[in-house]
Parts: structure tokens; sequence; C-alpha cells
């Protein structure tokens, strides 16, 4: 039975390809073409329409079509045996790493306030931070956290983690659970947010914890715009307890006109871009999934449902 793609937001031909790619004699369809959903066993989803899988009484198992899977637990409607898996990539992983170490340069350097003087002729010089006086801290330590972690500490940063749980130990300070957030927090320069959203991790980036960053630290948040408590973040920000944000999520995509962060001078705004899965580095582990999942094997990179992640 076919393959089936469920999503309102990416183009969906170059998935197409890449998976006849990986599989020439998989079949590969989108929903809007489904005859008979009862045959339907494995689907590909991005921000599908909310309560579809309902009609698809087969289905063994949704692959999200990158790393956060929110969209899918979100959907109170997704059957009971049905299981879940995520996408695990290098690429995507590397992308977030190298992103991170822009934006965060581009903290450092002022780079935006040289594009703003430059619209009005400004020459004037500012003080900047060099990598050996910046503390990073990551928030997540799975996969993708460890990796920026060490990505950024191979460049000179001094970098903690904090995570829901110990982890397995690396080459940079961990934290973990509520009760190590405070400390956590309380010595890193720049905040960089990772983590999957769930029930627990919504609304994490509030004011009292943000509140824990040392005065003048910043805000990249990578993650889930649902992490972030958007008026908390403001207002810390026009306190002058924080220096500023660069936020690539938010908790509605597009962000709406008019609202507060476009137009605020300390904060920068990346439309979701810190990493695109790229359909031919992810269509082997998706067409492995679909050969297990019909065949009732184990299937790689399981969410928890419990966990949410
Ligand atoms: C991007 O946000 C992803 O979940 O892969």
């Amino acid at each position: 039975m076919a393959l089936v793609i469920f999503s309102n937001v990416h183009k969906v031909t170059p998935w197409i390809d890449a998976l006849k790619e990986a599989d020439p004699e998989i079949e590969v369809i989108t929903h809007d073409q489904i005859k008979d959903k009862h045959k339907v066993l494995f689907a590909l989803a991005w921000n599908h329409p909310r309560g579809i899988f309902r009609e698809y009484p087969n289905l063994k198992c949704i692959s999200s079509m990158g790393a956060g899977v929110d969209h899918i637990m979100t959907d109170p409607d997704i059957p009971e045996q049905t299981k879940i898996v995520r996408i695990v990539d290098p690429l995507l992983s590397q992308d977030l790493a190298e992103f991170s170490l822009a934006v965060v340069m581009n903290h450092m350097r002022g780079l935006t306030s040289y594009r703003l003087r430059k619209e009005q002729s400004i020459w004037k010089r500012s003080r900047y931070k060099r990598i050996a006086d910046v503390k990073v801290g990551v928030m997540g330590t799975g996969v993708i956290g460890n990796h920026v972690a060490a990505f950024l500490q191979s460049c000179g940063f001094t970098v903690s983690g904090w995570g829901r749980s110990p982890g397995s130990p690396g080459t940079y300070k961990r934290y973990h659970g509520a009760d190590q957030l405070k400390d956590f927090l309380g010595e890193i320069n720049v905040l960089i947010c990772l983590l999957p959203l769930t029930p627990q991790t919504r609304g994490i980036l509030n004011h009292e914890t943000l509140a824990m960053l040392p005065q003048g630290a910043f805000v990249v948040n990578l993650g889930r715009g649902g992490h972030v408590v958007d008026q908390d973040l403001i207002s810390l920000i026009d306190s002058g307890h924080l220096s500023g944000a660069s936020l690539d999520v938010f908790e509605k995509e597009p962000l709406p006109v008019g609202h507060p962060f476009w137009a605020h001078p300390a904060i920068e705004i990346t439309p979701h871009m810190a990493s695109l899965t790229a359909p031919e580095s992810v269509a082997p582990q998706i067409v492995e999934n679909y050969r297990r999942a019909i065949t009732g094997q184990e299937l790689l990179n399981q969410v928890k449902r419990e966990l949410g992640y």
C-alpha cells in the first residue's frame, strides 16, 4: 500500500521524487488522491488537517517531515495504536548549529546595528564581545541540542546544557530538571532554546525564568514559539534586563502582521528557516520506517507518546 503525504505547507514534489529515488517500488501519493482510506498504513505529515487521521482506521505509523512532532501530538484524534516517528538527521542538526553560530556572532558583533546605521550613513564603532567571553547555554540536550552544544564548544564558547533528564555525559557542563534550571540560567550570557514543545515545556521561557538570566543576556529561540511567553520576553527586554532576542519560531506562523515582535528594535526575526529538512537526506529513513511499519518491526526514532517527543 502507498506511502501517503499529508502536508499543506511543504511543496510535495521534491518529497515524492526523493522517496521514489530511495525506493522506486513504493507508491507515494498525496492524501487528496486516496480512494480507499482503509488501505492506508503509513503517513508522512507536516501540519496535517486536524482530525483527518480519524478517517484512516488501519494507519500504523505517522512520520513527521521534520524533527518536531508537536504538530502531530497536539491533534487529539491520533488513534491510540498508531505509532509516531520523527526525523533524526545530521544535516538538520548541523544546519541548526551553523545558524546558532550565525545569530550569536551577529549579536556579539552588533552587525544588525551597522546595517541600521548604514541606512543613515552613520560611521560609528561599538565595542564587541569575543567568543572567549561568552557563555552559551543550550536548552534541550537531545540529539540536536547535543550537536549544537558540541559545535559551539568546538568554536571556543563556554557551553552548558539543560535538559529534562541527566542524559549521557558529554564534554560540556550539564544541568537537568526543574531544580537545576535556576543555576543553569544564572551563569550564561546567551540562551539557545532547542527543546521539543510538550505540555511540560510550553511557556517555559516566561517572566520568572527569563529573569533568572544575568543582566544583558540574549535569547535565541529555535525550538517552538510556544516555549516563549511573548509579552514576558518583550517586557524584560524593555526593562533592560535582557539585551535582545533572535526568534526563528512563533506561536502562530507566519508571525501575524502587527505582532509587537515585528517592530521591536532588539528582536531579530527569521521565518522558521534555521533548519529546513532536505527531502533527499531524510527519504531513506522514511522508507526504512515504512518497510518496518508494514512488516511490524521496531521503528527508528519512535516518539514516546507519554513524553510527547
Ligand atoms: C523544524 O522545525 C523541525 O521540526 O524539523
